[in-house]
């Protein structure tokens, strides 16, 4: 059993895997991998997570709290890079650590990602709620309370959950099952529609940026950080730095902490290697650009959101938009609005056509059903069953759960996978020195040693219980792999009767999210 567990797919495998027939088509250039980026990234974090971070953790330090995400997501994204050029298929980080870790890990991990991807929708989906609702109030329309929200959320003053009195979030169920229909159907036909979307969303950061710079106060950025510069805690203790009312740690690195949500996504493009048309050269260029782009746009939109309103009037709903009400152009925040509607609605379909790639990269091997997970629509050719399971999911949460909670939980899910791909690069120098990298981290093994030490004191800066809740999602993942996965491994299978391993036989997924 110990070897199973640690069992790796040989890098040779994963090479021959990529020449079966039943592969994605090779369809995107280092342009459309770039924009799927930029559209998987920009979204709630920027939109609606800059306004719980800068009211209740940093202040106009938020400006500091991007820089230090966005540091820790280079690190991350270089080794991400050198990965992706590596072994260029799909199932992101997943694949990666198969190659190098061995099984339990690529489990552990795929289980992780499922945090990333479907958690993260249902943080998405709210947030998406948050800005429909704003933009119902210009047309007179207001939904019943009721249906506004999730039934409780963290109230910042006592540190405690409270009841909303609400009892559902109605929105957030309408997009999810929208998305899931979208998606089932196959979105291929809809190619110049994202792109269209991508290219509204980043004109609407530029115009808030440009438009904003206007209204700045520089008044506003005094305190520059009324909470500190740092809130690091050990699992309730804290290390540096202010705690808040619930004992969380506030500061800039807690920010940070917050807003690394809005960096998520970047590693989407790793997920859409086997459509890349030169993977080794144009999902390294992806990944970067759509970061580095996004990093300089976020802190930017930082300093104009922080120098428009003070910190402590900063709305924590729909705060862009709220801001330029604030100065009063109401123009400005109807503008803002459709924008982060649209803008939003296509994160929630590249994060929710994500989640069932990785479902299906898991099921080829074995490690979940294939008869579900593999599944393909006869007329769609789409993974109907993990794309409807993924909705199902997705709504519920959203439905049910507070914003702020589904927020960290991701973050510190999606940090782990982060540190668990930077350790995978140091390893993989040493135990496969020979295998050809187009990509390769510079300054190995510094950068990836800096990615892991970034993401841990990111991980340290949310608030303690997430590190319980992230050890129940484990056990859980755990348990369901050694009940199903371990037995029905096709590595180890293969292994135990020395065959190759093979594709299985499911009639081939188009899964293109262009024509
Ligand atoms: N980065 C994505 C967002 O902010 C997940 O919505």
């Amino acid at each position: 059993m110990p070897n199973q567990l640690f069992m790796t797919k040989p890098h040779s495998v994963l090479l021959e895997e990529l020449r079966g027939e039943h592969r994605l088509r090779r369809v995107l250039g280092p342009v459309q991998l770039s924009s799927l980026g930029v559209g998987a990234i920009i979204g709630t974090g920027i939109f609606v997570l800059v306004g719980i971070a800068a009211h209740d953790r940093t202040g106009p330090a938020l400006m500091l709290s991007f820089v230090a995400a966005g540091v820790t997501c280079i690190f991350a994204a270089l080794c991400y890079a050198e990965f992706a050029s590596m072994v260029p298929v799909a199932g992101s980080a997943y694949t990666y650590a198969y190659a190098t870790l061995g099984e339990l890990f690529a489990w552990i991990i795929g289980w992780d990602l499922i945090l990333e991807y479907a958690v993260a929708s249902s943080t998405v989906a709210h947030g998406w709620s948050h800005y429909f609702q704003d933009l119902l109030v210009f047309f007179n329309v207001r939904l019943p309370h009721v249906v506004t929200n999730a039934p409780f959320d963290f109230d910042p003053t006592s540190g405690r959950l409270a009841l909303t009195g609400t009892w559902f979030d109605l929105p957030a169920i309408f997009i999810a099952a929208l998305v899931t229909v979208i998606l089932v159907k196959g979105i291929k036909e809809s190619a110049s529609f994202n792109a269209a979307i991508v290219i509204l969303k980043v004109a609407i950061v530029f115009f808030v940026i440009g438009l904003g710079a206007h209204y700045v106060n520089p008044a506003n950025w005094r305190p520059f950080a009324p909470f500190g510069l740092t809130g690091l805690s050990l699992f309730g203790h804290t290390l540096m730095g202010k705690t808040g009312p619930a004992g969380e740690p506030v500061g800039m690195l807690a920010g940070a902490a917050i807003v690394f949500f809005a960096y998520i996504g970047f590693d989407a493009v790793s997920t859409h290697a086997e459509e890349a048309r030169n993977p080794s050269r144009d999902v390294p260029i992806g990944i970067m650009v759509s970061l580095m782009l996004c990093t300089v746009l976020y802190i930017a939109m930082a300093a104009v959101l922080t120098g428009m309103v003070p910190y402590s009037r900063i709305n924590i709903d729909a705060p862009v938009s709220d801001a330029f009400r604030q100065v009063g152009l109401p123009w400005a925040q109807l503008l803002v609005s459709v924008g982060a509607v649209a803008g939003i609605t296509s994160v929630l379909l590249v994060m929710m056509l994500s989640q069932p790639r990785i479902f299906l990269a898991m099921a080829r091997d074995g490690l979940l059903p294939p008869g579900f997970f593999a599944a393909v629509h006869e007329r769609f050719r789409t993974p109907w069953k993990s794309t409807i399971l993924t909705g199902a999911c997705v709504a519920t949460m959203a439905a049910f759960l507070p914003l702020r909670i589904l927020a960290e939980l991701v973050n510190i899910g999606t940090l782990l996978a982060f540190v668990i791909v930077c350790a995978a690069v140091l390893i993989m120098r040493r135990i496969h020195p020979e295998v050809h990298r187009p990509f390769r981290v510079p300054f190995s093994p510094i950068t990836p040693v800096l990615g892991i030490l970034c993401c841990l004191i990111l991980m340290f800066s949310l608030p303690a219980e997430n590190w319980l809740r992230l050890a129940v999602w484990l056990v859980v993942g755990l348990t369901i792999y050694f009940t199903y996965g371990r037995k029905h491994s096709r590595l180890a299978a293969s292994q135990k009767f020395n065959q190759p391993v093979t594709e299985p036989a499911p009639a081939s997924v188009d899964l293109r999210t262009r024509g």
